[in-house]
């Protein structure tokens, strides 16, 4: 290893070792630091494989490493090639697709926005909803990712997709209207790991209290992405604020109440809480009607009664 003398925690990325490895093809090659007593390592991978380096460095028990900004958005470019190209599978696009949101947690929050970033969210975005589109129909294409995408991927897709269709009954609805909603989605919990999630489940179900991170998430994001309101709409950013808020005024982080939700929030929280039920009853579509009653309890009040009206008229086609 070579010690790099400048401080550079300026220019690099933290980022999971076990990412780097599930995109290896992409990522072999690249510098790679590790941080050692407050100074970042340069590795030196000598004859040694990429991989085989990451691996030694995780049976050492380090779960992090840092890489370059400039190879981080280089990697998102590939993954832009990937998720669009019409040679990759529907599996291929799927998993590099959710692999990749991994990469962009960890340059948002650390970087902060680009414009990259949001345009790969949104192929992202895209592409995932064109696979379920071309479908026979949701629970087929539920069946098929369900065992390789992981829960929250698969949540953030299917909200945004019922969002769409909820949209559409609304003589208001457009495709700019969707694409800022779709991006919602994927923005809304960038700032969240696994643990955080199954904290939110629980919460979500049991009532659970939350941690102050997980509370102010939201909040949080919206501080980081209002900064570059030239392209993140607001919108977008209306819809990730009031996300986890109820109108009886329960929710968080600020505990608003039903007057202050927009139509497009109201939209946004009914499809993710339906597609949070369907998801906690293993996506047993036949309990929609329960599951539209479960929300409805919590979610009432002029703008939320037309979302649900129209969740309804969506479920029961
Ligand atoms: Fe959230």
């Amino acid at each position: 290893m070579n010690e790099n003398e400048a401080n550079k925690s300026d220019e690099l990325i933290k980022i999971k070792i076990a990412h780097l490895i599930k995109f290896a093809q992409n990522f072999q090659g690249i510098e790679v630091h590790v941080l050692i007593s407050g100074k970042f390592v340069k590795m030196n991978y000598g004859s040694e494989q990429f991989v085989d380096i990451l691996k030694k460095l995780q049976e050492k028990k380090l779960e992090e490493v840092y890489i370059n900004q400039v190879d981080c958005k280089r990697i998102m470019a590939e993954i832009q090639q990937i998720v669009s190209s019409k040679t990759s599978t529907d599996q291929i696009k799927m998993q590099s697709s959710e692999n990749s949101i991994e990469i962009l947690k960890a340059f948002i929050t650390q970087m902060g926005i680009t414009k990259e970033a949001i345009d790969l969210l949104n192929s992202i975005n895209k592409n995932s909803l064109g696979i379920l589109q071309q479908s026979p129909n949701l629970m087929e294409w539920i069946k098929r990712f369900k065992t390789s995408c992981s829960e929250e991927f698969l949540k953030s897709i299917l909200t945004s997709y019922l969002a769409c269709r909820i949209i559409d009954q609304f003589p208001w609805g457009s495709q700019p209207i969707k694409e800022k909603t779709c991006l919602a989605s994927m923005l809304c919990d960038i700032n969240l790991s696994k643990d955080d999630f199954a904290a939110l489940n629980d919460y979500e179900e049991n009532g659970t209290p939350l941690s102050d991170k997980i509370k102010q998430h939201s909040a949080e994001i919206i501080k980081l992405l209002s900064i570059r309101k030239d392209i993140v709409s607001s919108e977008t950013l209306v819809i990730i604020e009031q996300h986890h808020e109820r109108p009886d005024g329960s929710g968080f982080p600020f505990g608003i109440q039903g007057p202050r939700f927009n139509q497009l929030s109201s939209i946004f929280i009914v499809s993710q809480q339906f597609i949070h039920h369907l998801v906690r009853c293993n996506f047993d579509y036949q309990q929609r009607r329960a599951i539209l009653e479960r929300v409805y309890e919590v979610y009432r009040g002029k703008n939320f009664d037309k979302a649900m009206g129209a969740l309804v008229s969506v479920v029961n086609k």
